[in-house]
């Protein structure tokens, strides 16, 4: 009886661990994003379906409207279209 509310415990503590390195996992940004500009990611992703708008094309507020609409038709991660976004609104000036 006491060995088996032990293994139950340790059992737990198994769980939780591993569902937290899952977790972790989960959220870890792979090296290639982390690693590149948003000028660099705004050149790779933002010409596969049509040219890359040049970063003048648009106010900051217009930006912020239609890096949403892209990180949704072009499946961006939240921190590849944020350095987007920023290469965007800085470049703009
Ligand atoms: C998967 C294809 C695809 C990718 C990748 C893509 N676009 Fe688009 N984009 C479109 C289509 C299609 C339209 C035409 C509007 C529509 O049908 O939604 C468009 C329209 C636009 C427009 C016009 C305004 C608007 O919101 O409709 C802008 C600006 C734009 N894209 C910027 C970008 C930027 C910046 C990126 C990179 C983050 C990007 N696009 C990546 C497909 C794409």
């Amino acid at each position: 009886m006491k060995y088996s509310i032990r293994n139950k415990a340790l059992l737990a503590a198994l769980t939780i661990g591993s569902a937290i390195v899952i977790g972790m996992n989960a959220c870890k940004v792979p090296d290639s994003i982390a690693a590149k500009s948003g000028a660099q990611l705004w050149g790779e992703n933002c010409n596969r379906c049509h040219n890359a708008p040049d970063p003048h094309t648009f106010s900051d507020d217009q930006w912020d409207a239609a890096t949403e609409h892209m990180r949704q038709k072009a499946l961006l991660t939240d921190m590849e279209i944020t350095k987007i976004r920023i290469f965007l609104k800085t470049a703009n000036k």
